[in-house]
């Protein structure tokens, strides 16, 4: 396999990324992937990660720090490139950039019902912690409806 190269997101890949996430599941009614995208950029862009292979957008992760813990959402690789330690260089480097920044701590949230994603993450050295996550929606994002074309590529609203 060619190697992995691992950069950080601009708005050309775009259609790609998000693409990526609804083959991954990661695309839900509530969360509007372009608007998380644009938030992001404005926040701290240089921390929402791809990696391409052959010029192939294959992987992504976001990754934040707050000023006392770091987290992690959006970590994705493409279906048929599973398993061949793809998101294991995307953690290590999205790692490697919160030290940077002087991250002591990742924390992460994953749904309990998604086993493989817990698997993956006890693999690479993420341990339970006894808390409970709680939320509270400050505003609802404009629903997200992309359409396809007929080689089931994404055409962004
Ligand atoms: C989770 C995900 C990012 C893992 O990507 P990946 O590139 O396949 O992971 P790696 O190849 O680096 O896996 C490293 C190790 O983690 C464990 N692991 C990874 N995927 C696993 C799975 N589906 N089931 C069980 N263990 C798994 C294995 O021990 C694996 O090593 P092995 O292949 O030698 O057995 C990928 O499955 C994915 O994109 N899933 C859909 C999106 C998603 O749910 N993201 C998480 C949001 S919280």
């Amino acid at each position: 396999m060619e190697s992995l190269a691992i950069r950080a997101f601009q708005y050309s890949d775009e259609e790609q990324v998000i693409h990526l996430w609804i083959q991954c599941g990661l695309v839900v009614p509530h969360n509007n992937p372009k608007e998380d995208i644009k938030r992001k950029m404005v926040e701290d862009p240089n921390l929402l990660l791809v990696g391409e292979i052959g010029g192939e957008i294959v992987s992504s992760c976001l990754a934040g720090y707050d000023g006392h813990r770091g987290w992690i959402y959006y970590l994705a690789v493409k279906p048929d490139l599973q398993r061949q330690g793809i998101a294991s260089e995307m953690m290590e480097y999205a790692e490697n950039k919160l030290k940077e920044l002087g991250c002591p701590k990742i924390d992460l949230m994953v749904r309990e019902s998604n086993k493989e994603i817990i698997a993956f993450y006890y693999k690479i050295g993420y341990k339970d912690d006894p808390v409970v996550v709680l939320s509270k929606r400050l505003y609802e994002d404009e629903p997200f409806s992309p359409t396809y074309n007929k080689k089931r590529y994404i055409i962004l609203p």
